[in-house]
């Protein structure tokens, strides 16, 4: 009887975090449906928020002046847009570098790609030897500040 409650405990426990992971995913996706519909128009696709990193008073700011010029966003929809902006386009550390990842690196990408990896100098010259390998138009100037700023910022944990 005890093994089988503790199963019972056990599947309920999966049961809800599955539920909070779906809903996660659930405020993800409309996130993104209202970044779609009211963002990516005949005003301007989704680049000007691609070149971004703001914090949740700077997307805020933002959503309100695009609703003031005529988005068309309801009030209900802007918090669960300005989470999602946060979340996949939240802020990064200021310095030398910071411009050139938000122009060169967002163009094939988005940043999560270059937020999620974690690596040291000689990593991430491997990363920027790649990016370049691709296509990536990673001038011989921008590169060492590019390489300081990705070293300084994302290393090693
Ligand atoms: C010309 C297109 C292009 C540009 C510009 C670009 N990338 Fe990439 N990047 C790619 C492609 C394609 C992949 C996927 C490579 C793969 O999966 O093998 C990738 C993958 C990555 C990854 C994941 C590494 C891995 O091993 O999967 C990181 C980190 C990354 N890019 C960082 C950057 C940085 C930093 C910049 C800015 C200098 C940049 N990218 C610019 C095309 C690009």
């Amino acid at each position: 009887m005890t093994r089988f409650r503790l199963g019972v405990c056990a599947a309920i426990a999966a049961i809800s975090m599955a539920a909070a992971a779906a809903q996660d995913a659930q405020k993800t996706e409309r996130g993104e449906q209202i970044l779609n519909g009211a963002c990516n128009t005949s005003c301007h696709d989704l680049r000007p928020i691609d070149t971004q990193a703001l914090d949740e008073p700077g997307w805020t700011k933002d959503v309100k002046s695009m609703i003031e010029k005529g988005a068309e966003v309801t009030a209900d929809d802007v918090p669960v847009l300005v989470a999602y902006l946060v979340k996949q386009h939240g802020p990064l550390p200021d310095g030398p570098g910071k411009d050139i990842l938000l122009n060169i690196c967002t163009r094939c990408h988005d940043l999560q790609r270059v937020r999620r990896e974690r690596t040291s100098a000689e990593g991430w010259l491997e990363i920027l030897d790649a990016m370049l390998n691709e296509g990536a138009p990673l001038s011989e100037q921008d590169l060492p500040v590019l390489l300081r700023y990705l070293a300084r910022n994302f290393g090693p944990q």
